[in-house]
């Protein structure tokens, strides 16, 4: 079975936490792209959602799945998004897509976090995946060498600007032994607006798409 169809399966199982009439947030990226397909088929059931990137908006408004503006809708009984990685306890690597700031708001106004994954994306320690870091694009020198000297390799990426018109650094080389606090740390650097490391607010459940089919994980407190 190829990776595709792993993450096809963890996007398809989450329609299982929709509840009729619902407001929901979604996130980003190309396991979120099989969600918002499936999500087209039961709209009908769908007060609307709250989008965390262009890309998705633009995925959204093509399926004629209303957008709302997420002041408007309040705090949100679920979101649905994928990862980069993510470890036993539910913890995060998330920002490949460049939309880690929308997603991490929606997170944290979100009563539910479910992740959707293939397996290729569980692992022990998190970090071989380049950790993404949004950045004002005034700040990007300063917050590289705050980076460097934390024992991180800072990579501009190239020819990307955000959706909220911001930088991205993806930091190589970073054994993440523990990850809330690395999270907190990195938070208090001038000039860094977020962290793809989701720790402080992880995943509640991780639904991982594997040969044998899906795979539900639920995080401590669920
Ligand atoms: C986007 C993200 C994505 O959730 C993450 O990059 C995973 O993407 P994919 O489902 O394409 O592997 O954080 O900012």
């Amino acid at each position: 079975m190829s990776t595709e169809d792993m993450k096809k399966r963890a996007a398809e199982a989450a329609l299982e936490y929709i509840e009729d009439n619902a407001v929901l947030g979604v996130g980003t990226g190309s396991t979120v792209s099989y969600f918002i397909d499936a999500l087209a088929r039961i709209k009908h059931r769908l007060d609307g959602v709250v989008s965390s990137s262009e890309a998705t908006t633009r995925q959204l408004k093509a399926c004629k799945i209303p957008v709302l503006d997420l002041n408007a809708a309040g705090p949100l009984p679920l979101y649905v998004d994928g990862a980069d990685e993510v470890n036993r306890q539910l913890q995060l690597i998330k920002g490949g897509g460049g939309a880690l700031t929308r997603e991490k708001i929606i997170a944290a106004a979100s009563e539910l976090f479910v992740c959707i994954a293939d397996e290729t994306k569980q692992v022990d320690v998190l970090g071989a995946f380049p950790l993404p870091v949004e950045v004002i694009p005034m700040a990007r020198s300063h917050v590289g060498r705050e980076l460097l000297k934390r024992g991180g390799q800072p990579v501009l990426r190239e020819n990307v600007v955000t959706d909220n018109g911001n930088l991205i650094i993806d930091v190589y080389n970073l054994q993440i032994l523990e990850p809330a606090k690395l999270e907190a740390e990195l938070n208090n650097i001038a000039g860094i607006v977020t962290v793809g490391l989701f720790a402080l607010r992880p995943a509640d459940v991780l639904l991982l798409g594997t040969e044998q089919g899906v795979q539900e994980i639920k995080g401590k407190d669920c």
